[in-house]
């Protein structure tokens, strides 16, 4: 007899929060209001091309109704401007730091969890990644603008800290990035192409083929005159134009015509030094009509994705 008040003081502090739905009202809610849907937003170089130190997060965590900075629900991008002799901090709660060298020179300290340092040399066209801890210190030998992308929204989505490093810090010299690449791009049957791109992977990860456990990033040209056959899939693309003429863009949307070209799509116009979005999910097309070719560095979480099983990635 004496269960009953404890079962209702029970209920009282357990259930306060349940609630149903009726499916209809919950299966998809991916709607503006409620879990906002993924924009498209561009950023200029003006952002990184002049000013003082200062880390700059290309911010959308507002519009997203997520914990900031955030670019995307999963992952954080930012151009980091460092003028020369000086150095920032580039710490996050993330298992997946990604910098590439848009300009400048420098060096990267941080610790290992084990205690000892850590060094890395950097230049332009320079790309590495580092794993979770370190509180890694950028110092500039000359003026530098970076672009950073970590995976910090996604641990703060899941109320966690990374417990151990799941890779090495990985380092891809420019000048190998760039021979192999070209050395892509004269192999017979690539002039044919209208994509010309390494993978960039680790071998502490052999089954995702991805630069980190979450992060993948693409070294790729768009060569002139070509107009790439839409492609789609559910990592989202925080895109970064290393270097373009005026003439280049993308073409997004969210269906396909009875052609296979992207229905009313949206024209996102390349700048050398900028990044933009390709929202999850979205055919896209990459054309360039301009004379020279155009090189860009997409990064997305499809390292994430691919280990979910979730990428489902679609060619036309
Ligand atoms: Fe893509």
């Amino acid at each position: 007899m004496t269960q009953a008040p404890e079962r209702q003081r029970q209920d009282e502090q357990l259930a306060g929060k349940a609630l149903l739905f009726d499916y209809r009202q919950a299966a998809n809610p991916v709607r503006s209001g409620l879990t906002e849907p993924i924009p498209y937003r561009c950023w200029g170089p003006e952002l990184h091309s002049q000013g003082p130190t200062a880390v700059l997060p290309l911010d959308l965590s507002a519009e997203l109704g997520v914990k900031g900075p955030a670019t995307s629900p999963g992952l954080a991008a930012h151009f980091i401007r460092i003028a020369a002799e000086e150095g920032v901090r580039a710490a996050a709660n993330a298992t997946s730091s990604l910098f590439f060298v848009l300009s400048g020179s420098g060096v990267c300290r941080s610790r290992h969890s084990g205690g000892s340092d850590r060094e890395i040399l950097w230049q332009q066209g320079d790309l590495f990644v580092l794993p979770a801890g370190g509180t890694p210190l950028l110092e500039a030998h000359t003026n530098s603008a970076l672009y950073w992308v970590h995976d910090a929204p996604l641990l703060d989505y899941l109320g966690v800290t990374p417990s151990a490093p799941r890779f090495q810090a990985t380092h891809y010299d420019a000048a190998w990035l760039q021979a192999e690449l070209l050395e892509l791009a004269n192999q017979p049957g690539s002039s044919n192409s209208n994509r010309i791109s390494l993978l960039l992977a680790n071998r502490d990860l052999p089954s995702t083929r991805t630069v980190t456990h979450v992060l993948w990033a693409m070294f790729g040209i768009v060569p002139a005159g070509s107009t790439q056959a839409p492609h789609r899939h559910q990592s989202v693309a925080l895109d970064l134009i290393i270097t373009c003429q005026p003439g280049v863009y993308t073409l997004v949307g969210t269906e396909l015509n009875a052609e296979g070209d992207i229905r009313n799509p949206k024209r996102i116009d390349w700048q050398s030094g900028g990044a933009f979005i390709t929202p999850p999910g979205h055919w896209h097309s990459h054309v360039n009509e301009s004379g020279e070719p155009a090189w860009l560095l997409p990064i997305q979480d499809a390292g994430l994705q691919t280990y979910l099983r979730s990428l489902d990635i679609r060619f036309t």
